[in-house]
Order: C-alpha cells, then sequence, then structure tokens
C-alpha cells in the first residue's frame, strides 16, 4: 500500500511517497527529471557519497534500503531516458512538525548537538566535501534514535571527481553556484543559513536563535564558525531605517547577499507580525530559476532583485 504525503511535499523534481509494508514504514523519492543512463548512474554515485561522508562523520542520517537507476518510463526505451529510485526507512517527523513556539528551545538544542556537532569536528577544509541543506524540513527527529537525523541528498552537495556539484542539471550561473557554495558547504555559511531559514519559520525566536548558536559555537571552540551571523550588516539593528539603508546600498544578490536579503526580510517579520505575507513575497522573488530550459537557469533574474530590495525599503518607510 502507497499513499502520497502533504502535496507540499511533491517538489518540483522529486515525488515523495510514504509506503507501509507490513508493520514497517518507508519513504519512496523518485527524482523525476529523466537523464541519460550515465547521468543517473553519477547521480547514484554522487549520493552515496555524500551519504557515506556524514556517516563518516558521525551526522545522523536516514537509513538507506535502496538505491537505484530506473527506466523513467515503466516499459519505455533508453530514449525515454532514467530516473533515480531510493526508499530509506521512515524516520519520524520533520523539525517543522514537531516544533512549536513552546519547545523551540530544546528542539534547536537538539537539532545543534545531534547534526552540527559531529558535522563541526568533522569539517577540515574552508569547504565542505560533503554539504549540507540545512532548511529545517530536511531534519527529521527519529524517535526510535532518540535524535534528529538529516535527510535530504538530492540534489548531492559533494565533491566528487575534482568538483563540487550542487544541481541537476549543474547551476550554469557562477554566481548562483557561489551561493550555493556558501550555503551548503562553507561552515559559517551553512551556521548563518540555518539561522536565516529557523527564522523564516519562526521568526518570534530570532533572539534566542542566535543566542543559542553563538553559545554553542563557544563551547565547541568553533566561534570562527558564528563569523557570517555576527558579521551580516543585520546583526543587532535596531530600526527599520537602518535595514533600510543597508538595503538601498545593496549592489548585487552575490554569495552572502541572497541571504542578507531574506534575513532583512525576516527582520521585519519579527519586528511586526504583520509583515508575514510580505515576507513570503521576498522569499518568493528571491527564489533561483528552477526551469533548466529558461535563459535564467540557476540565476535570479534583476527585476526579481530589484522587486526584493522594493518589498523591503517600502515596508521599512511604512513601519
Ligand atoms: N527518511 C525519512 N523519514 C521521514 N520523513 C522523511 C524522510 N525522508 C524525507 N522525509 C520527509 O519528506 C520531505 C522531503 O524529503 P527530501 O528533503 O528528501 O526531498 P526534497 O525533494 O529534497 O524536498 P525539498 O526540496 O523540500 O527539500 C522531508 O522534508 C521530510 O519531511
Ligand atoms: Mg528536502
Amino acid at each position: 500500500m502507497s499513499e502520497p504525503i502533504l502535496p507540499q511535499n511533491i517538489t518540483y523534481n522529486s515525488h515523495i511517497q510514504l509506503v507501509t509494508v507490513g508493520s514497517n514504514k518507508y519513504i519512496d523519492k523518485r527524482f523525476r527529471l529523466p537523464l541519460s543512463r550515465s547521468d543517473a548512474e553519477e547521480l547514484r554515485q554522487k549520493v552515496i557519497l555524500q551519504r557515506r561522508s556524514l556517516d563518516e562523520a558521525g551526522v545522523p542520517t536516514s537509513e538507506l534500503i535502496n538505491i537505484e537507476v530506473e527506466p523513467a518510463r515503466a516499459g519505455g526505451s533508453d530514449e525515454d531516458g532514467f530516473i533515480l529510485y531510493i526508499r530509506e526507512r521512515f524516520a519520524g517527523l520533520d523539525f517543522m512538525d514537531v516544533v512549536n513556539n513552546d519547545n523551540y528551545g530544546m528542539y534547536l538544542d537538539r537539532l545543534l548537538n545531534d547534526i552540527l556537532r559531529p558535522f563541526l569536528k568533522w569539517v577540515e577544509d574552508d569547504y565542505a566535501k560533503a554539504g549540507l541543506d540545512a532548511i529545517p524540513r530536511n531534519f527529521v527527529y527519529d524517535n526510535a534514535r532518540g535524535q534528529f537525523c538529516y535527510v535530504d541528498f538530492i540534489p548531492p552537495k559533494v565533491f566528487y571527481k575534482g568538483s563540487y556539484t550542487q544541481e541537476i542539471p549543474e547551476c550554469t550561473d557562477p554566481d548562483f553556484f557561489e551561493v550555493r557554495m556558501f550555503s551548503h558547504n562553507y561552515l559559517p555559511g551553512i551556521i548563518y543559513v540555518l539561522y536565516v531559514n529557523l527564522i523564516r519559520e519562526f521568526p518570534g525566536q530570532l533572539g534566542l536563535t542566535s543566542g543559542r548558536i553563538e553559545q554553542f559555537l563557544a563551547k565547541h571552540k568553533r566561534s570562527e564558525a558564528y563569523s557570517e551571523i555576527s558579521g551580516s550588516p543585520l546583526y543587532r539593528v535596531h530600526s527599520p531605517a537602518q535595514v533600510m539603508e543597508i538595503i538601498q546600498g545593496l549592489a548585487d544578490w552575490k554569495r552572502s547577499h541572497y541571504f542578507l536579503l531574506r534575513e532583512a526580510a525576516n527582520w521585519l517579520n519579527n519586528y511586526s507580525p504583520e509583515l508575514e505575507s510580505l515576507k513570503k513575497d521576498i522569499y518568493k522573488v528571491t527564489s533561483q530559476e528552477r526551469d533548466p530550459n529558461s535563459p535564467d537557469y540557476g540565476r535570479i533574474k534583476q527585476e526579481n532583485f530589484e522587486k526584493a530590495k522594493e518589498l523591503i525599503i517600502s515596508a521599512c518607510k511604512s513601519l
């Protein structure tokens, strides 16, 4: 028997299903974009490499049951292409489903301890050879193990055959590739993006979150990994006028600037709970173009960058 999970879990390229076999529950994931057989096989290798690396690091991951390349269409020919099929054990509910404003602090501490503590110890170079996409839904609370585990391996964010990979098909835009490297593989970037993504979902927890992350890193003697949070021009700003000035001066969306726009959206929503829909609009216009056939694939359109700035600036003026 199989049943689709919530519709919002059907994303652009992957199809996720909860499958029950007897008393066992599994998650089936299919990466739906048809690839050549060799590209699909490479993708399989990259997923395995990223999993193996995180396992070696001691970062808990979902249990892999099966990973196979299969024809894109049952009974189809090679020309129809191939997809990647993954079965994992169902580990539990993700961060967004178990956490609310009351238990937030406790689960944040668990997330930091379970996932980031081993990761911090393992990362040696400026860029981790296997990365993390630190969005709350990628951390699932595994009840049996009593800890969070990481579940997101597509696209892999891994150093493979001499280069890093971030997207499928790969990011064609060097600026956006850098945004991905910053957010998935550069330790201070991963921590900053975790912070931004958490505040997006829990805007009221801004101060608690930065405080706990700072303490956690100090405790593990990795305070330098706090540098992108504390180095952000929005760190500890107090007024909409200051936010406006910072965003007015923003010339591009390169590297951390991409997340600065989102941090400003979070800041506004923290300042005024009524600005939640504005925050959502800002996240929407700062989304990377995902259609591989678009001339803007992998980029933020200039008009969207300007629009994001405009939304933030006009909100600041109205406060
Ligand atoms: N092993 C698992 N156990 C329990 N839930 C899971 C598991 N794997 C995935 N999920 C749930 O399904 C969601 C989507 O899975 P995953 O992150 O692998 O796919 P995705 O296509 O990358 O989605 P997104 O683009 O939203 O990150 C997760 O956020 C989580 O809620
Ligand atoms: Mg995911």
